[in-house]
């Protein structure tokens, strides 16, 4: 299926797509959109930047087109969940671009901002709600919103959704999601552990990968600089400083980090802004939409920018610090390379990152090209197969008992689930897992 008009897309949205020019489908989207029309459970992976929030705001729209349901206060018909503020608004943006030829109300609900107009909003009845776990749960234990009307749920970053961080939240939210409905999870990223997590989650998911030989993706040009830690920032403004950088972000490891270096780097003439969890949303907003709009060539960011954000013209990733998550890498490389873009990722690396890098490499399933391998590191031995590494053992074990409690906690209910058949789609069989 190469062609959007196959698909039998709602017209209005026929008619959006022409307008945003696009001319075919993304294999994801190929892959997912007519199975999720009818009505499947799927889990979707495919890599950074090939248009896996049309891959669910598509059949989404196009339920919501056909079978016009009506808006029930403070009871949504669908439900997103994204993990940072920022990704929700820009779902929330692909949303309204995709649907803008037809009628339907959606909601955003994340924290750090006023309730008082996300309450507004909700009692006046919408068909999508997009949410961060934490500022909606808020709002459901305020009773602002019930999601027993809920028939489409959708986890965008899923792997990260069911991390360690989101689950108490999570947790609340899908025991408050009724039993019947579609459940369509994505991410670039779905390590094995949490792909069985997910798939426990879903009614005989279709699990849809998209085939590449590794997670990251191939119009990335990446590269590793071994660094010591006070010469980072002289090769970082020497890299900015360069002709080829249109646009680039810069990820730190904190957001102290990432406050002082946007600071240095302003100083040496190098227009940057910083993004991160510690500031207010309103200035995480001006920062975002200062790059957006070109008014900085730079923004240093925490991880909270690494997912889902999609900026067009991004040239260059610069890991300063190296992400811990190996996972995290991927995404934060994938800000650049999209929609079949070039992109530049280089990573610094010191001494006591070398841990980070082998993981990460053991990942994507390849070694990095070291620009500088006549730098010399004293001799450090690579971690033996199998053995934990000490930098992100606690990570892991915490990560494993969490997933663990979740996966006891829903297995009876969720394993005994009945699917319904969305209405107006009478008939039509469900495939079942296809890989
Ligand atoms: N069929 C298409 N044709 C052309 N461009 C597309 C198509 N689908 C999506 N795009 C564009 O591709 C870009 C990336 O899309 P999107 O943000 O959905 O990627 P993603 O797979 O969710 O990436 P990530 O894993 O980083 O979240 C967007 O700018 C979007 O407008
Ligand atoms: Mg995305």
């Amino acid at each position: 299926m190469n062609d959007f008009k196959s698909m039998d897309l709602f017209a209005p949205l026929q008619r959006a797509l022409a307008e945003q020019n696009y001319q075919q489908p993304t294999p994801i989207q190929a892959q997912t959109i007519p199975a999720a029309i009818e009505g499947a459970d799927i889990l979707g992976c495919a890599q950074t930047g090939t248009g896996k929030t049309a891959a669910f705001a598509l059949p989404i729209l196009d339920y919501l087109g056909h079978e016009k349901p009506k808006t029930t206060p403070n009871r949504p018909t669908v439900l997103v969940l994204a993990p940072t503020r920022e990704l929700a608004i820009q779902i929330g943006d692909s949303f309204r671009t995709y649907g803008k030829h037809m009628k339907f109300r959606q909601a955003l609900v994340y924290g750090g901002v006023g309730q008082g107009k996300q309450v507004n909003e909700l009692r006046r009845g919408v068909h999508v709600l997009i949410a961060t776990p934490g500022r909606l749960q808020d709002l459901m234990d305020q009773g602002h919103v019930s999601l027993e009307n809920v028939e489409i749920f959708v986890l965008d970053e899923a792997d990260r959704m069911l991390d360690m961080g989101f689950l108490p939240a999570l947790k609340k939210i899908i025991a408050k999601v009724p039993q019947q409905k579609q459940s369509l999870f994505f991410s670039a990223t779905l390590p094995p552990k949490i792909r069985d997590l997910a798939a426990r989650l879903l009614f005989n998911p279709i699990s849809i990968t998209v085939a590449s030989k590794t997670p990251t993706v191939e119009r990335i040009e990446q590269s590793v600089r071994y660094a010591k830690r006070g010469n980072k920032l002289a090769s970082l403004t020497d890299i900015l400083n360069g002709n080829d950088v249109d646009r680039a972000i810069v990820f730190t490891r904190t957001k102290h980090g990432a406050n002082g270096l946007a600071k240095k780097l302003d100083r040496a003439g190098i227009a940057a802004t910083a993004i991160h969890g510690n500031k207010t949303q309103n200035a995480r907003q001006r920062a975002l939409e200062a790059f957006r709009q070109k008014k900085v060539t730079v923004l240093v960011a925490t991880d909270v920018a690494a997912r889902g954000i999609d900026i067009d013209g991004i040239t260059h990733v610069i890991n300063f610090d190296m992400p811990v998550d190996p996972e995290s890498y991927v995404h934060r490389i994938g800000r650049t390379g999209r929609a079949g873009s070039d992109g530049i990722a280089i990573s610094f690396c010191t001494q006591d990152e070398l841990d980070e890098l082998r993981a990460i490499e053991k990942l994507i399933g390849t070694r990095i090209r070291v620009e500088n391998p006549e730098m010399k590191f004293e001799v450090k031995q690579e971690p033996s197969k199998g053995k934990a590494k000490p930098r992100n053992a606690n990570r892991s074990r915490r990560r494993k008992s969490n997933n663990s409690e979740l996966r006891n906690g829903a297995q009876s209910t969720y394993r005994r689930r009945k699917k319904v058949q969305r209405s107006g789609k009478p008939g039509k069989t469900q495939r079942t897992a296809t890989n």
